[in-house]
């Protein structure tokens, strides 16, 4: 299969905190990538800014050093590498203070899209957004890209996005949440969208329940410090799951544009009921299969931030109305696992009898690894002595159905192609940042004022018995991870 490339103009990128662990990790490699894709053109520069004292060239070592780790086989173009340097250029800034705001003014060019890439903490956006204008960066094609926590409460969230607003309208300010650039998170808007089949089936009349799951097995990796403030609600379930259950539950937006679609969006966060205290598990991983604990990961004995997290919730709306969404996520969990199920309700009768059993139809997606799509059917059981009905799967795995030349570009690469291009249906519009934080904030707070303690799980389980607990009750079971 030939990819499609569509071209871009000449950009400026700035990467602001270009020497930092996301930069080198993701950005870097992200443009690198684009370039060999041929959606660099010749113009094209890559600023990194952050406080190192680095020439140019020191900034092309490192770079080239990061692409070494973080850019797969690719990197072993040295050519490629080389070209993609030539489009490298640093400069040495202070967010807080004067020191080579000039000298990146200087550097970038008016007449061209230029994007400022936020890769530094929350505490400098409003810094580095004043200095932008008071240094003349910051015209019509100016745009800037914020990454994640986007504040941790909803009065934070408020105030970061006013922060914003003094220096920059709306439709320049582009929130990354990055599930949203994965190709296969895409996908649950084509399924959704682009077929006649499941459309009409997509409802509370149809759909017992529906599932989805974001399992990792790493732990903490290196970032105790802030994943012990944020845990995982604040780190995954106000971001990334939100934004899975918004996919799967919205309303057909009119068209495929950035407004559309995040009006959508942001009316299944604001119809979300408040989740009820015995409707969520919170846990936190042990020592176990020689992994160290989440509490020695972070280095503090008596953590209560919570690495796992499960929960029931419910649509106010026509569509959801008495349908379950179950949600959860984990860190140290058996296996990295994230897929979404959709669990059509029983036929109303069965002709086959009691002995038959009860099936029903699973429509499973899979978003990671191993992207791809299950529909569970039911069928009569091969071979003489009567009706038995048994299940079985009408598989697609994108893998075989599209081929290994299929175009799977990482989430940033998309991403940071369509700021340049200046769409942003994939990125989160602040009133949708804040319902989520307003629906986020009260299951925190009861938290806190409880003292509520995680519930321990093994390091590589499924997590806490409570959240199986929690889906007995209801007379089902989790999909997935404890398959
Ligand atoms: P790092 O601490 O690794 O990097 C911070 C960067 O900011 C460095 O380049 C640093 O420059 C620069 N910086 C710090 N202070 C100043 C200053 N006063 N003036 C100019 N530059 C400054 O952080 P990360 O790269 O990990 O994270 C960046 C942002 O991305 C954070 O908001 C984080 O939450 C978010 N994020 C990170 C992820 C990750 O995987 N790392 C994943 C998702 C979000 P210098 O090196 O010169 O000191
Ligand atoms: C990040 C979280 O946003 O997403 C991390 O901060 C998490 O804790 C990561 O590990 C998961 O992303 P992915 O793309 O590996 O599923």
């Amino acid at each position: 299969m030939v990819s499609r490339i569509i071209p871009v103009e000449a950009f400026d990128i700035v990467v602001i905190g270009g020497t930092g662990d996301l930069a080198r990790r993701k950005i870097l490699p992200a443009l690198f990538k684009r370039h060999c894709a041929g959606q660099m053109l010749d113009d094209s520069r890559l600023i990194g800014a952050a406080r190192r004292d680095l020439d140019t060239e020191g900034y092309r070592e490192y770079v080239r050093d990061a692409l070494r780790e973080f850019a797969g086989e690719l990197a072993l173009n040295e050519a490629a590498v080389q070209a993609f340097c030539a489009h490298v250029h640093y400069v040495s800034i202070d967010a807080r203070g004067e020191k080579g705001w000039e000298d990146l003014a200087d550097l970038t060019t008016q007449d061209r899209v230029r994007s400022f890439y936020f890769s530094v903490g929350p505490g400098l956006f409003s810094d580095i957004a004043q200095r932008l204008q008071s240094y003349g960066m910051t015209n019509e094609d100016s745009r800037i890209v914020v990454e994640k926590p986007f504040g941790r409460d909803l009065e934070t969230a408020r105030d970061l996005n006013a922060q914003l607003a003094r220096y920059f309208d709306e439709s320049q300010i582009y929130r990354i949440d990055h599930y949203l650039g994965k190709e296969t998170v895409q996908n649950l808007m084509a399924v959704r969208f682009g077929n006649m089949l499941f459309e009409p089936l997509w409802n509370a009349q149809y759909i017992d329940h529906i599932q989805i799951t974001v399992a990792e097995s790493v732990g903490v990796e290196g970032r105790g410090e802030y994943y012990e403030k944020a845990g995982a609600m604040r780190d995954m379930m106000q971001n990334h799951l939100m934004q899975l259950l918004c996919l799967i539950a919205m309303e057909p937006p009119a068209k495929f544009d950035p407004d559309a679609v995040r009006d959508e969006k942001l009316k299944v966060i604001r119809a979300l009921d408040s989740v009820q205290p015995h409707h969520i598990v919170r846990g936190q991983y042990t020592a176990s299969d020689g992994a160290t604990s989440y509490r020695e990961d972070v280095g503090n004995e008596r953590s209560k931030t919570e690495s796992f997290v499960a929960l029931r919730c419910h649509l106010n709306n026509w569509r959801w109305a008495g349908t379950p969404f179950y949600l959860r996520t984990g860190k140290r969990l058996s296996h990295r696992d994230s897929e979404i199920t959709v669990v059509f309700k029983d036929t109303p009768h069965s002709i086959f009898g009691p002995e038959a059993g009860r099936h029903r139809n699973e429509l499973t997606i899979q978003l990671q690894p191993n992207e791809g799509i299950t529909l569970g059917v039911t069928i009569k059981e091969p071979g003489p002595g009567g009706m038995r009905l048994i299940d079985v799967p009408l598989d697609m795995s994108f893998a075989e159905a599209l081929g290994p030349e299929a175009n799977t570009p990482d989430a940033y690469e998309r991403l940071i192609m369509d700021v340049i291009r200046g769409n942003q249906t994939l990125f989160m519009r602040n009133d949708e940042v804040e319902a989520a934080w307003a629906w986020t904030d009260p299951i925190i707070r009861g938290w806190e004022a409880r003292g509520d303690v995680p519930k321990p799980y093994d390091a590589f389980s499924a997590g806490p018995d409570d959240a199986m607990l929690m889906m007995r009750r209801d007379e089902r079971d989790w999909k997935g991870l404890d398959k």
